[in-house]
C-alpha cells in the first residue's frame, strides 16, 4: 500500500513509519512522500536521510481548500491510499476527508476523547489525570474526533511534568501508530459506524 504521510514539525513518528515499512514489519508497503505544510520541519531532513520524497506545500494565503488541493494532487499523482497524518497542525478540509474516505490516520497524545487540541499533554498534568495516553484514530472533519483504531495508556506518576508525560506517551506513539497502520494495510480492521473493530475472515 502506497502511504503518505503529513507532517508539520519534528517527525519522530513519520520516522517510527519509515522504519517499519522499510525494514518489513509493515509489510507491502512503500511511503511515497512525505508533506510538510511548514518549511522549516525537522522532519524534512528526517525523511530525506531516509531516502523519502519530501514535498513543502505551504499554505501561502490560500484558502484551507486550496492548499488541501494541492496536497490532495500530489497525493493522488502518487497514487497513495493511506494518508498518515503525523504532527499535522492543520485540520483538513471535507474535499480532503472525502478524497481518502476511511483513509486517513492521525496520532493523538491523549486518551482521546479527553484532552483535545493542543498541549494535550499539559492539560492531562494541569487537570490531574492519573492516567493519560495515545490514540490513534481515523481522521472527520472535527478536530481529534474520528473513529478511534487504538488506545494505549500511560500512568501519570506524582512527579510528571508536561515533558516527561510527553516523553513517555511518545515512546508508546511510536509503537501505536506502527501497529495500527500494521493492521490497516493488512486489512485487520474494518470500520462498522464510529467503532474500528477486527475484520473476521
Ligand atoms: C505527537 O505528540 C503527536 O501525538 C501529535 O503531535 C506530536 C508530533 O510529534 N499529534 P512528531 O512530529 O511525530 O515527533
Amino acid at each position: 500500500m502506497k502511504i503518505g504521510i503529513l507532517i508539520s514539525g519534528r517527525g519522530s513518528n513519520m520516522v517510527a513509519i519509515v522504519e517499519a515499512v522499510q525494514s518489513g514489519s509493515i509489510p507491502d508497503s512503500e511511503v511515497a512522500a512525505v508533506i510538510s505544510d511548514k518549511t522549516s520541519a525537522e522532519g524534512l531532513i528526517k525523511a530525506k536521510e531516509r531516502g523519502i520524497e519530501t514535498l513543502v506545500i505551504t499554505r501561502k494565503g490560500r484558502t484551507r481548500e486550496e492548499h488541501d488541493a494541492e496536497i490532495i494532487f500530489e497525493l493522488k499523482k502518487r497514487d497513495v491510499e493511506l494518508v498518515c497524518l503525523a504532527g499535522y497542525m492543520r485540520l483538513l478540509s471535507s474535499e480532503f476527508i472525502r478524497a481518502f474516505p476511511n483513509r486517513i490516520t492521525n496520532i493523538h497524545p491523549s486518551l482521546l476523547p479527553s484532552f483535545k487540541g493542543l498541549d494535550a499533554q499539559r492539560q492531562a498534568i494541569d487537570y490531574g489525570v492519573k492516567v493519560s495516553g495515545c490514540t490513534v484514530h481515523f481522521v472527520d472533519e472535527a478536530l481529534d474526533h474520528g473513529a478511534i483504531i487504538s488506545q494505549k495508556a500511560v500512568e501519570v506518576f506524582d512527579d510528571d511534568t508536561t515533558e516527561s508525560l510527553a516523553a513517555k506517551i511518545l515512546e508508546h506513539e511510536h509503537m501505536l501508530y506502527v501497529e495500527a497502520v500494521k493492521k490497516i494495510v493488512e486489512k485487520k480492521v474494518i470500520t462498522v459506524g464510529r467503532r474500528v473493530v477486527s475484520a473476521k475472515n
